[in-house]
């Protein structure tokens, strides 16, 4: 079955208080708008459209950004979701099978919900995703007779009787593509908010003959975000989704409240995730690995048997193949380790490739930036980088090298060599006992000056 999705992502969002598009707040590491797209792309749709208003460039771009697929629609002036729905009229004039409309700031549908609804439409012209609201508020109600849906009622419009129903409206809507927008086209705004309400489609369809319908599901997974307060009580709620799914699906987590997934997060079989693990953006974590607590992970890939932390931080472009071990206060940025690669502690690896099997010893800094342009460091194979060694990048420690504890490295150091850039030792024997002497005897005749 062919599905298209309509993204409503134009409105304001003035509760939240910001100069930064609602849609474009992060929740795991993510915009809004990437949470309904990934639901949408889930279900392989043939086309994606989102609705843009509000920040319109800025939330285009953020959903080219997540996809090329996904077409954009400027809404000015908005006039109500009817009104966005019917923007995207033009792009899928002609389009065959069903739309679904989601809205861009309810971020945590799943998609065996609207697997559910696609399905429901087999039995229905037009299928609303409903839920049981603890309290109601302002959401649309959902006017009911036995199994059929004969109107969704603005909160605005709704007479008291019809205010007490607790049976609401998610937004989410589903029918065949051409009869949801043929529909739409026939809304009017007379009503109290003077708006195009997307909801007047289900007295529209009805009165066409149509059927309509509900399906039910959790109101979590409905939460709207209007407010930080509510940005805060979705990503509350994402966490505790992913941290089920990754216990599901074989990871071992300590900690789990402790540990923080972005959106696109990949976590293989039988890794181990210590307590206080963040991920951002961009991180695959592969089958056995394990991440000890206190990690700070974004756009980095951890092979099988690799072990990182406590205390470590990889970041962009940090690529760890099978074997590399990270220690404790690690820092390791755009930089390749291949197997086996030992960085124990206390160290910056950034702009470099380390060669297998090479072990960069404590204190080690690869100092790849200039105050204007940055350049590479790179280590060979087996290469034994000495404790506190400065690598000034760009720089080249052949196979087998190894550098003396406190080198400065300016220059390359070829396959096999030793290279020591450090000052020679001086010894003096005696001297320290000498000197103490000294300095006791000019602090007894201060402080005697002074009594
Ligand atoms: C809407 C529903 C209501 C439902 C509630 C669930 C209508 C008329 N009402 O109300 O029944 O209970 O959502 O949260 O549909 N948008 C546009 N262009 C516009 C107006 C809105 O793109 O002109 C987008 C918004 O960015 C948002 C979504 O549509 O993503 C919902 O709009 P909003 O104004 O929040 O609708 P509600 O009043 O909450
Ligand atoms: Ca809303």
């Amino acid at each position: 079955m062919q599905v298209s999705v309509i993204v409503l992502a134009a409105g304001q969002g003035t509760r939240m208080n910001s100069d930064l598009p609602k849609v474009l707040h992060r929740m795991a590491a993510a915009p809004l708008l990437h949470h309904a797209l990934a639901t949408a792309q889930g279900l392989d749709p043939a086309r994606i459209v989102t609705v843009t208003g509000h920040g319109g460039e800025a939330v285009a771009a953020a959903a080219r950004d997540w996809s090329e697929v996904v077409e954009t629609v400027v809404q000015d002036p908005q006039l109500g979701t009817a009104h966005a729905v019917a923007q995207a009229a033009p792009l899928l004039d002609g389009v065959e099978g069903e739309a679904i409309v989601l809205y861009a700031d309810t971020p945590l549908i799943r998609e065996e919900t609207l697997r559910a609804m696609l399905v429901a439409r087999k039995r229905h012209g037009v299928v609303v995703l409903g839920f049981h609201a603890r309290e109601p508020g302002r959401y649309g109600r959902l006017l009911t007779q036995g199994d059929t849906l004969l109107a969704i009622r603005e909160f605005k419009d709704a007479s008291p009787e019809e205010r007490a129903i607790t049976l609401c409206n998610s937004g989410v809507i589903c029918a065949e593509a051409a009869t949801l927008l043929s529909l739409v086209a026939e809304v009017g705004n007379a009503n109290a908010a003077q708006e195009y309400y997307l909801t007047d489609i289900v007295e529209l369809a009805r009165a066409r003959g149509l059927s309509a319908g509900v399906v039910l599901c959790d109101e979590a997974e409905t939460l709207g975000v209007n407010t930080r307060a509510q940005l805060a009580e979705a990503e509350a709620a994402f966490q505790s989704r992913a941290r089920a799914a990754a216990l599901e699906n074989g990871v071992t987590l300590t900690a789990p409240e402790t540990v923080f997934f972005a959106l696109d997060t990949h976590v293989g079989r039988d890794a181990v995730i210590g307590p206080n693990v963040l991920f951002g953006p961009g991180v695959t974590v592969e089958s056995g690995a394990e991440i000890k607590g206190f990690c700070h992970l974004e756009g980095c890939h951890v092979s099988r048997g690799a072990t990182v932390g406590p205390f470590a931080r990889l970041r962009p472009g940090a690529e760890l193949a099978e074997d590399v071990h990270v220690g404790n206060f690690v820092e390791i940025k755009n930089a390749i380790l291949d197997e086996g690669v030992k960085v124990g502690h206390l160290t910056y690896l950034g702009d470099a490739h380390v060669g297998e099997h090479a072990n960069i010893g404590a204190g080690t800094v690869t100092c790849n930036y200039d105050g204007v342009m940055k350049h590479r460091t790179v280590i060979g194979k087996r290469a034994f980088i000495g404790s506190d060694t400065m690598l000034v990048a760009p720089v080249t420690v052949g196979d087998g090298a190894l550098t003396g504890s406190g080198s400065v490295i300016t220059e390359d150091v070829p396959p096999e060599a030793v290279a020591i850039g450090r000052a020679r030792q001086v010894t003096k024997p005696g001297l320290a006992t000498r000197m103490f002497e000294k300095l006791k005897s000019i602090k007894a005749a201060k402080a005697k000056g002074q009594s």
